[in-house]
Parts: structure tokens; sequence; C-alpha cells
């Protein structure tokens, strides 16, 4: 869910529809906004985007110059107009909005039903507001001594911010396990879930930590822990750029993602691979080299896409390092008693650094006395502070849900993770340490040269827009892309697919193929060419209509295919940075197609806060 507050001198609404926007990828299945003016305080919440609200608020009374504002991402109750945030508490002079899950919000609600609370929603969100309500009015406490004692009782996560009728001059936030931000300005103040509602007005931030309350009162702001004990707010300076944020010209964010990739993977070897002078240095991992070198295991941790950019690293570390390595679904490891032991290292991967499932593995991982290592786009993430060290993607915010750059410069950071170690070991040769730099580098201009396929992605995906299924079959390093190209197609254009290793067809999928079945062969030149050149002729003896993803030049295949597509030729482990992008081509085509919401696919958000 997305967040976004206000208290200072401007009108509230406005900036606050406007951050709302700019937060949609982290829910959009309703929104909502409370505000507070010398009159009391005026909730408003709609079903849907934020325009359906905001077209809601066309003729209201908005003045005002606090407010609270939300987008959600549905977990407890359906998306529905009374389910929306704010919620306000029994006697209407709380208003809250909330990211995150009350795990014990049943228990709080039998007390407070019990006790005469009357309840709208099906939202954890609405119990903490009365419970918070009920606090204040037993003890006759401030509503800030109420809020901590509330969240002592609290198991889960959130960010809160609380608004309420009796003090409007003031705001309370607070965080546990969900990001906010706090933006400092003249006499004002914003909150929010990541910075981008807030750039425009101030690059001063504070990112509130976990078990901190924040609270704005007549102008001033006082930061505090759950014990009430002053922390001091630790002020930073905002590095990024509004149109880093914006469509600048490109239909989609998606798409302007897609053709940032030559510039965001040179952003992700920027300052740390010199090709002419023959050197590379990850500075965040500089203090750790040398165990590193002598590492028994590497666990990878990760969900979703970022998974996936895992899974090539699994091939990549094993390849050039020779170190046993593990990827796990972080929600399963977590879960699982996994053995972890203190020498072992742990990457953690994840575009905004802040997903629930990640950040608990990590914080196993890390109880166990493993060493964590993050690999994180968003700067200042929980992920990125929870890790000992870490290297940071520098991709540039990633506003498609659909993740696309980020994965291609996580894949590009491990690589490098993967070298650097491997030449630290001495596992690889100093020829091809120095080859596979200058293959690095080269990377960015080759992916340009991929992304002028475009038209012809185009072309098939016109062709294949009603297709109801489509298998993606790569092997080796092949494989994850696979499976990575079926989720992008999956995530924005709601056709079934399916990736798998293009050998185990044979014990399964096989049975599908069909002349209705569009299959994906991701088939570049590499040590396992021959043997995907025999599983195409599997599926062309089946009648399934194939779309290869080949290597410049390759005279075989194009001959025994439907359609193809060139890559340009590279070292064997950095073909994933290639064979990706014509996939995530292809599922943006066929969403554009079918009429979907590419930027903002039903039912997804772009960073899950919840487990
Ligand atoms: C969500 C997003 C995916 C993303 C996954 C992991 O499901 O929709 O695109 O891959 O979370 O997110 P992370 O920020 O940890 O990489």
């Amino acid at each position: 869910c997305g967040i976004v507050a206000y208290v200072g001198h401007r009108e509230a609404c406005p900036l606050i529809l406007k951050g709302l926007k700019r937060l949609e990828y982290r829910g959009y299945d309703s929104a909502g906004v409370a505000l507070l003016n010398g009159d009391g305080l005026k909730i408003y919440k709609k079903k849907g985007k934020v325009i359906d609200l905001e077209n809601e608020l066309q003729n209201k009374d908005l003045h005002a110059t606090v407010g609270i504002g939300h987008t959600r991402w549905a977990t407890h109750g359906e998306p529905n107009d009374i389910n929306a945030h704010p919620h306000y508490s029994n006697h209407k002079k709380l208003a809250i909005i909330h990211n995150g899950i009350i795990e014990n919000y049943d228990s709080l609600k039998q007390a407070l039903l019990k006790k005469g609370h009357e309840f709208r929603s099906q939202t954890d969100s609405e119990v903490l507001v009365h419970f918070i309500e009920d606090i204040q009015q037993e003890t006759n406490c401030s509503l800030e001594e109420a809020v901590r004692l509330a969240l002592q009782e609290v198991v889960g996560a959130y960010a809160i911010v609380l608004i309420s009728e009796d003090d409007p001059t003031q705001l309370i936030a607070a965080r546990k396990s969900s990001p906010l931000v706090i933006g400092v300005g003249e006499n004002e103040f914003f909150f929010a879930s990541d910075a981008t509602p807030i750039i425009e007005y101030t690059k001063d931030v504070i990112y509130l930590d976990d078990n901190q309350v924040a609270l704005v009162r007549q102008g001033e702001l006082k930061i505090v822990n759950l014990e009430n004990e002053r922390q001091a707010p630790y002020i930073q300076k905002l590095e990024l750029e509004l149109e880093a944020i914006e469509k600048g010209g490109y239909d989609h964010f998606m798409l302007k993602e897609i053709f940032e990739q030559p510039r965001s993977i040179a952003d992700s070897m920027r300052g740390r691979v010199n090709s002419e002078e023959g050197t590379l240095q990850l500075g965040g991992l500089s203090d750790y080299m040398d165990k590193l070198a002598e590492a028994k295991r590497i666990i990878i941790v990760g969900c979703g896409t970022s998974w996936h950019a895992g899974l090539v690293a699994e091939y990549v570390f094993e390849e050039l390092a020779r170190i046993p390595v593990e990827v796990e679904y972080a929600s399963e490891f977590r879960y699982r008693n996994p053995i972890i032991n203190p020498d072992d290292f742990v990457i953690a991967i994840s575009q905004s650094g802040e997903t629930a499932d990640t950040l608990a593995a990590i914080q196993l991982a890390k109880s166990k006395g493993a060493t964590i290592f993050g690999v994180c786009n968003v700067v200042g993430s929980s992920i990125a502070r929870e890790t000992h060290a870490g290297a940071y993607t520098h991709a540039g915010p990633e506003i498609g849900v659909a993740s696309t750059k980020a994965f291609t410069a996580q894949v590009t950071v491990l690589t490098q993770m993967a070298i650097a170690i491997a030449h630290k070991r001495g596992s690889i040769t100093e020829e091809l340490y120095q080859q596979l730099l200058l293959d690095l580098s080269a990377i960015p201009q080759k992916v340009g040269q991929v992304l002028k396929a475009a038209d012809r992605i185009k072309e098939i995906a016109y062709i294949f827009t009603y297709a109801r299924n489509f298998i993606y079959l790569g092997r080796g390093l092949n494989f994850p892309v696979a499976l990575e190209g079926a989720l992008k197609l999956k995530e924005i254009s709601y056709i079934h697919a399916e990736g798998y290793p293009a050998a185990e067809m044979k014990h399964g999928p096989i049975a599908l193929i069909d002349e209705d079945m569009p299959v994906v062969f991701i088939a570049t030149k590499d040590s396992s060419y021959e043997k995907i050149v025999s599983n195409i002729q599997e599926v062309k003896a089946r009648k399934g209509r194939v779309i290869a993803i080949v290597t410049e030049g390759d005279e075989l295949i194009p001959n025994m295919v439907d359609f193809v597509i060139e890559v340009p030729e590279t070292h064997d482990i950095l073909i994933p940075l290639l064979s990706s992008i014509p996939l995530q081509l292809l599922s943006y085509y066929v969403a554009v197609m079918r009429g979907r919401n590419v930027d903002q696919p039903r039912n997804l958000a772009k960073s899950v806060t919840v487990e």
C-alpha cells in the first residue's frame, strides 16, 4: 500500500492526490484521504484508482493544510469503499492510514467488540485505530502516548499515520517493517512510503527506523522510540531527480524502463568495472572479500523476479567461483527451519528493498550468525539497512509493476560479484577475468542492439495476441530466463504461461503441445545449443508454433521455427542480459494489444510489504 501525509501551510489534498498517483505502483485497488481543517475530520474513500477518488472529490470543499492519503493493496477484506483507508475510530475523531498487517488484530478486535466498539470494515487497520482510541479513553493519556502503548501490544508490520480532530496541528506516524520517509521542509512535513511524492518539495528526508514514532505538533518534529526515549533525527539528502519518475514520452513506464536498460546496466557497473585498466571493484563488499574468497556456501534469497535473478547467479557463481550456491524463495526459506551456519553468506536480492518475506529471511539468517549482503535498487530501503554490506543495483526508480531494468541490473551486479570473488579465489584465469570485464562492458551497447528489434517483436506479439497459453523453454542460464519470460507475460497480459527447462519438457509439458501452443525457445549459441535444437525439433514434430531467441548469424534454427529474434553474441555467462530483453518486449506488446493496464496489472503490487 502507499501512504502520503502532509502537515504545513500548503493545500494538503492536491498534494496528497499527486503523491498517491506516484505511489500507485504499491497498490491501486482503492484510495482515500482524510483532511483536517477547523471544522472537523473529512474522510473520502473510493474503490478503484486514485483517479476515481479524484473524480469523487469534484466540487467538494477540500480546504485543509493537514491530511493523510492512502492507496491500497488489499490484505484483509475485499477492495471496496468501506475497506479503503483512511479508517476512523468509534467516535470518528481519529483517522489512520496503515500499510502492513496487524497479525493479532482478531484478538484485539474481540476485546474491543466486547467494550462496545462498532467496526465498519473487515480490515485489521480499523482495529488499530479503535484500539488507540480505546487506550486514550481508558488511561486519559495523550494521543502520542496512546499510539506508543498500542504499538507495544501490536504483533505485525506497520507504517501508520494518524490525525486527530482534537488537535488539527498534529500528525503522528510510526513504523515497523514497512517503509516510511519523512520530508522536512520549512515549517512543513511530508510523510510517504517512498520519497517519490516528496522530491519536488524538499530533498531533506529522514527514513524512520523500526519502532520509532514521529510526532509533528505546532510545526515541530519529534522522534521517540516505543519507550518514549528521544531519538536524534538523521536527515539525509535525496539524490532522486524528478524526471527519473516521469514517463518521458513513453506510453508506459514499463516500456521506458525496458528502453533504459543500456543506461541502467551501465550504471550498475559504473565505478566498478574498468575494462581498460582491467579492474573490478565492489566498494560495498571490499571489507568482506578475503572472507568471501574462503566461502563454503552462498545462500541466495529473494521473491518473484529477484528470485529469478538469483537463479541466474547460481549458475554464474558456481561456474566461475566454484562455490556451492543455494537459491531459495525467501517465503519458503524463512519457514522451513533451514540449516544456516555462521560461515554462510546470504545474498538477499530485492528491487524495492522492502519485501516482507525477504526481510524476514535476512533476520532469520542474521540470528544464526550468517553474513548478509543485499543487492537492492532502492537506496536506504529496509533490506539495504538490515544487511551487513551490499551492492546497490543503481538502475534508477522502477515504477512499472513488472520488473525489467531492475532484473538486468541485479544480474549485472551479481555477475560482478561472482567475477570479483572468482578472481580473488583464483578459480578463473587472469585471461578469462580480463575477457569477462571486456564482455561485460560491451553489454549495454549490445542491449541497445537488441532493442532495435522492438518493431519486429511487436509484429510477433500481434500474431499471438489472443493465445491462451504460452510455454517458455531454455537450458542452463537460459532456464531462469524462460521462467522470467513466462512470469512477465503472466503478470501483465494475464495469459497463462509456464517456464521450463527445455529438457524437462518431455516429462510432462510436451503433452500440451499442439498447433495452438506457442512455444518460446531461448536457444542462443552456448554449450547446450545442440541439445536445445533437438528440443525444438520435438516441439515442431508435434505442430507447436515456435518463437526462438537465437544468436546473431544462426543459420540452423531460423529454418526450423516460425519466428526468430536475434541477439548479439557474448560470453555464455552473460547471455541472460541479452536474451531476457526480447521477452520483456514480447510480453509488453502482447499486453498492450490485449488492452491491459501494463504498468498496474490487476491484483499485483510492486512492493509487497506483507508476507
Ligand atoms: C512483487 C513484484 C515483483 C517483484 C517481487 C519481489 O511481487 O510485483 O515484480 O519481483 O515483488 O520484489 P523485490 O522488490 O523484493 O524485488
